[in-house]
């Protein structure tokens, strides 16, 4: 099997690569030949030059706040730099993996209940509406795809787009002795990358296609996160929660965006570890690298 992975130097990429049976090619916008979603000409690269039997995005526009002011850019390469992705697969007759989040959903605000995958979505946000669009073209275009819903990521790489992760962030922060202000009214699930790999290859050795909901499992708010980076990692931090209100940003964010896992359920693969463990894990590998 041959697999061509776009977004491979991201945090997810990173994580998934080495996890993959058979010939991986990591593509990225600087590499040779660069493929770039927002140039969909490059993409054509990708299937005559490369021949994969599977194509893997883990790339994608990610600045959720910077998108409310440059639409345009975000749904270049959220939406219709993956349509044209989706049109390539579907020609090729090759499966198309798809990340998506948990930002598709927040218009309900006063939903406290898992979404499901048969939830109908409501963005609140450019980036959550960029990232609906691509996924609603992927499943519309390409018959043979896995689009997989994700959230709150963080792995030891760090975002590339972001530099860095949350959890990288607190951290940070706390060692610098800066007072943290978190918000407590935004719940949702962190989730490691490694974990979310790992799944992701669990539903391609499964062949299994379609829209799935994939994180580690329980819910926190980004607060509740932060107060157990230090707890874990017993780090002493000046933290205090607020409520969004009070920490005002471009992009309005969902209140609550639980992803339920029903569908992996459904066909038999276990939940990611609970996200207090996970976030254990990634402490402890984080440690071994320094
Ligand atoms: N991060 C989160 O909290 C989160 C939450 C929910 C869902 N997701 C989704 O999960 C997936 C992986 O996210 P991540 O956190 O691993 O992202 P990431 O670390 O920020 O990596 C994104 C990758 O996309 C590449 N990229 C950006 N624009 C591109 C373009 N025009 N053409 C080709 N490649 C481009 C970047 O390449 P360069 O290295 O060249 O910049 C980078 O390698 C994405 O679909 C994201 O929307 C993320």
């Amino acid at each position: 099997m041959r697999y061509a992975v776009l977004g491979a130097a991201g945090q997810l990429g990173r994580d998934l690569c080495p996890r993959l049976p058979g010939d991986v090619v990591q593509l990225s916008r600087t590499g040779s030949p660069a493929i770039d979603l927002a140039r969909p000409e490059s993409l054509r690269l990708l299937f005559d030059d490369m021949r994969p039997d599977v194509v893997i995005n883990c790339a994608a526009y990610n600045f959720v706040d910077r998108a409310e002011s440059e639409p345009q850019e975000a749904f270049a390469v959220n939406a219709w730099g993956v349509r044209e992705l989706a049109r390539l697969c579907r020609d090729h007759d090759r499966l198309l993996v798809h990340f998506s989040t948990d930002y598709v959903f927040g218009l309900d605000s006063a939903r406290r209940q898992p979404w499901t995958e048969s939830d109908a979505p409501g963005p609140v946000s450019v980036y959550g509406t960029s990232k609906l669009a691509g996924e609603y073209l992927v499943r519309a275009t390409c018959p043979r795809h896995l689009v997989l819903r994700t959230c709150g990521l963080y792995g030891v790489w760090g975002s590339g787009g972001k530099g860095g992760n949350f959890v990288e962030t607190m951290l940070r922060m706390a060692s610098q002795g800066k007072p943290l202000r978190v918000v407590d009214d935004q719940t949702c699930t962190p989730s490691y990358t490694v974990d979310v790999a790992e799944t992701t290859l669990t539903l391609l050795k499964a062949e299994r296609t379609g829209l799935y909901h994939v994180t580690n499992s329980g819910s926190c708010t980004w607060h509740e996160f932060a107060r157990t980076i230090f707890e874990l990692s017993d780090t002493y931090a000046n933290l205090t929660p607020v409520p969004s209100r009070e920490y005002p940003t471009p992009a309005r964010r969902p209140a609550y965006s639980v992803l339920d896992r029903a569908g992996l359920q459904a066909v038999g693969i276990p939940s990611a570890r609970p996200w207090r463990e996970a976030l254990a894990a990634y402490l402890r590998e984080r440690q071994k690298r320094t």
